[in-house]
C-alpha cells in the first residue's frame, strides 16, 4: 500500500457519511434541518475545531466572491463556514475519499452545493489549473505531508500573484519526537512534522513573502484540556470527533496535550501570500 493510501485509511475507511448520520440521530440532530453550527463539533476537525477556524478566518484578507482552495479540506466543514461568512467559493481538496464523499454530501444537507466543491486529490499535486485563487488555507494537514517543498510548490501554482496561504498545524517541538498515537498517525508512520523555522524557509523557497508566525500551543492545551475534563467526568458532547479518531481517541488528546507541555511539538498559525 502507498504510503499516501495508508495515511487516508488512517484518517477515514468505509462509510464516514452514515456514522456522521447515527452519530446525529443518537444526539438528536434532525438531518433535515441541520446547520452550519450543529456539525461544527464534527466536521471542523483539528485542534480547537470551529474558534480555531474563526480566528483563521479573522486573520485573512477575504473578500466576497473570492475563489478559495482549501486542501485536506476533510468533511468541509471550514470550506462551508468561510463560503458562508465571506459569500465565496471554496474548492476542497482532500486525499480521503470516504471523507470527500461525507463532505459533498453534508454540503447537499445544508444547501452549500454551489458553493463548496470537494474532490479527492494530493496536496503535493494539486487537481487544478494554474493561477486560479485567490487564497487558500490548509488546516492540520502537513504533519502528514512527505514532500513539503512540493506540497507548497503546487500551492504557489495555483495561486493568483499577491493571494494569500494560510496553514495550522503540530509543528515539530525542541525537545524530541512525539509520543503516539496522535491524531495523524498511530506509531508515527506517515508522520512528517517540521520545526517551524523550516516551514518558513520552505515557503519563502517557494516563493511566499510577507510571513507571520502566531504560536497557538496554549490555545490548542487549554482546547485539550478541557475535552479530557469533560471526558473524566462523563460529559463528553455525543456528537464529536471522537466518532472520527475512533477507539484510541481518549489516549490521542491526552497524549496531543502533553506533546505541547512537553515541547515535543510547536502548534502554529502562519500566514503568508504569493509574492506578486
Ligand atoms: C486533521 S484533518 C483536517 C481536515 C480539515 N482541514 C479540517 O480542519 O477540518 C487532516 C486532513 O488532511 C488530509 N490530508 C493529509 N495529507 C494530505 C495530502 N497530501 N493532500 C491532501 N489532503 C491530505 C487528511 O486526509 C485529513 O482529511
Amino acid at each position: 500500500m502507498t504510503d499516501l493510501q495508508s495515511i487516508a485509511d488512517h484518517w477515514g475507511k468505509g462509510d464516514v457519511y452514515a456514522r456522521i448520520l447515527d452519530q446525529m440521530a443518537l444526539a438528536g440532530i434532525n438531518p433535515d434541518t441541520v446547520t452550519l453550527e450543529q456539525l461544527a463539533p464534527v466536521d471542523h476537525f483539528h485542534a480547537r475545531g470551529f474558534p480555531a477556524t474563526v480566528e483563521l478566518a479573522d486573520a485573512l484578507p477575504i473578500k466576497r466572491g473570492d475563489r478559495l482552495v482549501d486542501i485536506g479540506c476533510g468533511l468541509g466543514g471550514p470550506a462551508r463556514y468561510i463560503a458562508k461568512r465571506f459569500d465565496c467559493h471554496v474548492d476542497g481538496v482532500d486525499i480521503t475519499a470516504p471523507f470527500v464523499e461525507a463532505a459533498n454530501k453534508l454540503s447537499v444537507l445544508v444547501g452549500m452545493t454551489g458553493a463548496v466543491t470537494c474532490v479527492t486529490g494530493d496536496g503535493q499535486a494539486l487537481p487544478y489549473g494554474d493561477a486560479m485563487f485567490d487564497g487558500g488555507y490548509c488546516q492540520h494537514v502537513l504533519m502528514n505531508v512527505a514532500d513539503r517543498d512540493a506540497f507548497f510548490r503546487e500551492a504557489h501554482r495555483v495561486l493568483k500573484p499577491g493571494a494569500f496561504l494560510a496553514l495550522t498545524e503540530h509543528g515539530l517541538g525542541e525537545t524530541g519526537d512525539p509520543h503516539h498515537p496522535v491524531p495523524w498517525s498511530e506509531d508515527g508512520s506517515g508522520a512528517y512534522l517540521m520545526r517551524p523555522d523550516d516551514t518558513v524557509a520552505a515557503l519563502e523557497k517557494a516563493g511566499f513573502t510577507g510571513i507571520t508566525v502566531t504560536d497557538t500551543g496554549e490555545k490548542y492545551l487549554q482546547g485539550y484540556r478541557t475535552a479530557i475534563e469533560l471526558a473524566e467526568k462523563g460529559q463528553a458532547p455525543v456528537f464529536g470527533t471522537h466518532i472520527l479518531l475512533g477507539k484510541l481517541a481518549p489516549q490521542i488528546v491526552r497524549n496531543a496535550a502533553r506533546n505541547i507541555e512537553e515541547r515535543r511539538t510547536h502548534p502554529v498559525q502562519i500566514v503568508s501570500r504569493k509574492a506578486g
